[in-house]
């Protein structure tokens, strides 16, 4: 105890703040139970016990079904070019604009304690907290994938995953798939090559792969990709030097985007477009929606759009990258999906994945709250965790008949014909706001 009051100033700001119970109270001691007499038996009026074990117990989540070992960080994205005549994207439309971002950079198949470096595609999330809701861009570090239909994914991923009998990897199973189907190729001859085992997440690329479409404010639509080009410039594992990492640190690359920030050497990104005038779709000289091709870029050169900087870590890992849900279906006026299939069926997929594996309000969770306050009609819901004022049920009719609102989505005429069927395919929704 200090005599002085600067000496008890200093006590003060090197003492922790009390523990306190989950309903703020300051707690008697966590080390001891409450009991009877110095030897026992413990009581059951001991709450705070309790309330300790029982939120040990419930502590975990699902980790995600693929993508389940990753981490990431927060930062920004600056507008570095005028883009509003492709689309009319509010986070888009001023030189200079800047929109706050988390991404997650993940690998595929391995489980949540996984090694880092080990030979996979990386995931590639970036969840943009616009000002007309969060646009997130869920992606990889290849521009190309496995299949182009939607039907073999899951097949695929238990292929690279563990066997039902013996609960170990193989690589049998894994070659087995790629090998019976071709059109996997492509995307393993980047995997095999040095960009398999990236040095660390700052030293890759990010891609959309898939095309997506943007549309400007009179409605005209265009056909383009994402690429992230990495300022730090791409650096490799070789494969010797990857396989020992992974028993050196088995969290190489957490660590080093966390160290990185955290010295204040910021990683940031070079977003290029390419961008395909709508029209040239039908009559390019392959579907230019084939999840496993690329556009050549003498055909589509990118253009530099903008630029994404990450310059904070994490605060709290499990609120805020282990319960960060990201899905593709999460797209804000001025950008639309595109009839590639692999695409049309994440749309669905991932809002259902987050659904089971950390509730029905994922999206009012800190991480995944919108900036943009959510104005949904569901106001109910069990363990909803906001107050704010809901909106009226009869809200939207109301709009409607006052005019000033219409229904948002509205789908164009067929476009594209995919090889493979006779019917035109799907086409892109306009997101129509
Ligand atoms: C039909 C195809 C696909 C399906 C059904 C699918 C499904 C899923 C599911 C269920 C998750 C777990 C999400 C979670 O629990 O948070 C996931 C994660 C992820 N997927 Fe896919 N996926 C598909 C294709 C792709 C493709 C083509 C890419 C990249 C272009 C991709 C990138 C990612 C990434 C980056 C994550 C991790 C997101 C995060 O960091 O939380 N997926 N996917």
């Amino acid at each position: 105890m200090s005599s002085t009051r600067d000496g008890q100033e200093r006590d003060e700001q090197q003492q922790p703040p009390p523990t306190t119970t989950d309903a703020g109270i300051p707690v008697a001691s966590d080390e001891f139970s409450l009991t009877v007499g110095p030897t026992g038996p413990v009581l059951l009026q001991d709450s705070y016990l309790i309330e300790k074990m029982a939120q040990f117990n419930r502590e975990r989540v699902p980790e995600r079904v693929v993508h389940a070992k990753g981490s990431g960080a927060f930062g920004y994205f600056e507008v570095t070019a005028d883009v509003t005549q492709w689309t009319k994207a509010a986070f888009l439309n001023k030189v200079g604009k800047r929109t706050p971002l988390l991404i997650r950079f993940s690998e595929v198949a391995g489980e949540i304690g996984y090694p880092d470096t080990t030979r996979d595609p990386r995931g590639f999330a970036i969840k943009f907290y616009t000002e007309q809701g969060n646009y997130d861009m869920v992606g990889n570090n290849t521009p190309t994938f496995f299949m182009r239909d939607p039907q073999k994914f899951q097949d695929f991923i238990h292929s690279q995953k563990r066997l039902p009998d013996t609960g170990l990897r193989s690589n049998n199973m894994q070659w087995d798939y790629w090998t019976l189907s071709p059109e996997s190729a492509h995307q393993v001859t980047i995997l095999m090559s040095d960009r398999g085992t990236p040095r660390t997440w700052r030293h890759m690329n990010g891609y959309s792969s898939h095309t997506y479409m943007w549309e400007n404010a009179a409605g005209k639509k265009v056909w383009v990709k994402y690429h992230f080009k990495t300022e730090q410039g791409i650096q490799n594992f070789s494969d010797a030097e990857a396989t020992a990492m992974a028993g050196q640190d088995p969290d190489y690359h957490r660590r080093d985007l966390n160290t990185a920030i955290a010295k204040k050497d910021h990683p940031s990104w070079r977003l290029e477009m390419q961008i395909m005038p709508f029209e040239d779709a039908a009559s390019y000289r392959f579907n230019p929606f084939d999840l496993t091709k690329v556009w050549p870029h003498k055909d589509y050169p990118p253009i530099t759009v903008g630029r994404m900087v990450l310059d904070r870590n994490p605060a709290n890992f499990f609120a805020e990258i282990e319960l960060a849900a990201f899905q593709p279906n999460n797209l804000v006026p001025g950008i639309g999906p595109s009839p590639d299939k692999m695409l049309l069926a994440r749309l669905f997929s991932y809002a259902d994945t987050h659904r089971y594996r950390i509730g029905t309000n994922y999206e009012q969770l800190p991480v995944n709250r919108p900036l943009a306050e959510a104005a949904t009609l569901g106001t109910s819901r069990s363990t909803r965790r906001t107050a704010t004022a809901a909106p009226r049920p009869t809200r939207s009719a109301t709009m409607i008949r006052a005019g000033s609102w219409r229904p948002a989505r509205s789908c164009g005429r067929p476009t594209w014909r995919t090889r493979t069927t006779t019917t035109s395919s799907s086409p892109a929704c306009s997101t129509g706001r």
